[in-house]
């Protein structure tokens, strides 16, 4: 479904309830509101709305552009006037307004101007006006904090978001000169959702971008608003957007997860109501190296479509006390602003295993997840995989910690077969002509990750003689190589054993 969205006109739209808000406050007789805001067009826009209820005059005023009138004849160059001199303006007008004062903080450290806003503001000798101070970091002196009403701006809701995003796209149709943009409609929607959390010009500035990019919305901006969104939160280095997404059907085997996954995608994704339905919240891998655990992770966030985030547990721990603790929480914070996602810890043993030299961190940094993982409220799906149980505290492996714990064992012939062939069709070699059954069946003990080096070493070698790929190329890698599971093998047996009963058998 799609359609093309004429060129229309229509001006951005505040958030609903906002210029209702400040109209009831303004009505109540507010002398003094504060606003900490980087969104100064919004609120002045929101004003806009608010004197329609109030029928109140409205000014701006800013140290470059003086003092305007802004309810009407809004082209009309302000009046040139400091910062004291606007004040005693507002003190001497008879019919009561409001007054914006943008970036008006930094001129209250003025002994003589912080009193004459007092008294304004105290109403003394002069009309019911109400003062508005707009900007960054308001951080008011104390004798005029006991005056003010703080007010925040609320952050735009989805059905907000999707309007901007259509208002975004007539702005760049009547850019081009009504050239149509072409919208696909459920991508829109996707995309508003995800611009969720974000304030309206920073959720404008990406759908700007995606839109200004190829002149249309489709289902790719829809992962591309994601990453825009995560690049717009800041740096971190402690957890990473990946792009390099997998499907379910990237895998061979792990039906049992596939199944798990593709029954849970429309509630995960709010797209069902849940009703009795406990929402997914997370499962922990365990198993074999090599039998794609990692992939699997990747695939659920494609499974569910939605965008995949890896914490990196190296990267945590930093040798300065309570940094550690604080990077997690940045980094929960931020897959929380990015709801729905997936979460991926990979390897998770190896960021909780401590050690004599570590001070108690890794405590405390389980502490602190498990928490999160009990607490938290937005759909953020937890995927954690391990290859060692030894390591796993197991505060971690107790009931109701995760969904479900699966484990990835070694792959059976016919899961074999199907690595081989998934790996040969990804290579654009055409499975047909190989006795990939027999393969597998020789293939014993052999990991997804060991078949599909296989296939990398046999290329090499059909490709130093100058032939085609066959059969005694892959057979000749297969018998060169020991697989790990035959290398450790009492290692892997212990750790079947452990899973035996414990787990859920992901194929
Ligand atoms: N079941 C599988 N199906 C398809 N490919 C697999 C499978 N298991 C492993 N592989 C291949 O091996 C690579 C490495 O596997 P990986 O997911 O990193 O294993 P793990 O995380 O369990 O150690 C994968 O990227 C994939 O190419
Ligand atoms: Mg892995």
């Amino acid at each position: 479904m799609s359609f093309d969205l004429p060129a229309g006109m229509s001006a951005p739209t505040p958030a609903v309830h906002a210029h209702e808000d400040l109209a009831a406050l303004i009505r109540a007789g507010a002398p003094l509101i504060a606003i900490d805001t980087d969104e100064e067009p919004e609120v002045i826009q929101t004003f806009r709305h608010v004197i329609a209820q109030t029928l109140r005059p409205l000014f701006s005023w800013s140290v470059t552009q003086g003092l305007k009138r802004l309810d009407f004849a809004d082209d009309v160059p302000g009046r040139t006037c400091g910062p004291s001199e606007v004040l005693q303006v507002i003190r001497d007008s008879t019919q009561r307004g409001i007054y914006l004062l943008l970036d008006f903080a930094p001129y209250l450290r003025y002994v003589a101007t912080l009193r004459h806003l007092r008294e304004i503001a105290q109403r003394q000798g002069c009309a019911e006006h109400t003062v508005v101070l707009i900007g960054t970091k308001l951080d008011l002196p104390a004798e005029l904090e006991r005056l003010a009403t703080p007010f925040r701006m609320q952050l735009p809701s989805e059905a907000e978001l999707s309007k901007m995003v259509r208002e975004e796209a007539s702005a760049f149709s009547r850019e081009q000169g009504g050239k149509r943009v072409q919208v696909h409609l459920p991508s829109l929607n996707a995309i508003a959702r995800c611009l969720r959390g974000l304030s309206l010009s920073d959720a404008r500035r990406i759908a700007r971008r995606l839109i200004v990019h190829d002149g249309a919305l489709t289902a790719n901006d829809v992962a591309v608003a994601a990453k825009l969104k995560f690049e717009l939160l800041g740096d971190s280095s402690v957890l990473h957007f990946e792009i390099d997404d997998a499907k379910l059907d990237d895998i061979a085997g792990l039906n049992a997860l596939k199944r798990w996954v593709a029954q849970r995608r429309a509630v995960f994704r709010g797209e069902t109501p849940s009703g009795q339905l406990d929402p997914p919240r997370g499962v922990l891998l365990l198993g074999v190296q090599g039998c794609g655990k990692s992939l699997a992770a990747k695939a659920i966030a494609g499974g569910f479509g939605v965008p995949l985030l890896r914490l990196e547990m190296a990267s945590l721990y930093n040798k300065f006390h309570g940094e550690t603790e604080r990077n997690l929480r940045e980094a929960l914070d931020r897959a929380d602003q990015m709801t729905p996602c997936v979460l991926w810890i990979d390897e998770i043993e190896k960021g909780l295993a401590g050690g004599s030299a570590d001070d108690g961190v890794s405590r405390r940094v389980l502490g602190f997840l498990l928490t999160w993982m009990a607490e938290r409220k937005h759909p953020v799906f937890l995927v954690a995989t391990a290859n060692a149980i030894e390591q796993l505290p197991p505060e971690l492996l107790r009931k109701g910690r995760f969904d479900e714990i699966f484990f990835v064992d070694l792959p059976d012939a016919d899961v074999r077969k199907e690595v081989l062939e998934l790996h040969l069709k990804r290579r654009e070699i055409e499975p047909e002509g190989f006795a990939l059954a027999r393969l597998a069946e020789l293939a014993e003990g052999f990991s997804g990750a060991e078949l599909e080096q296989a296939i990398v070493s046999a290329l090499y070698a059909a490709h130093a003689e100058q032939v085609p790929l066959s059969n005694t190329h892959l057979l000749a890698e297969l018998r060169r190589t020991r697989p790990l599971s035959v290398v450790m093998a009492e290692k892997v047996e212990a750790l079947r054993e452990w899973a035996r009963g414990r787990t859920v058998l992901a194929d």
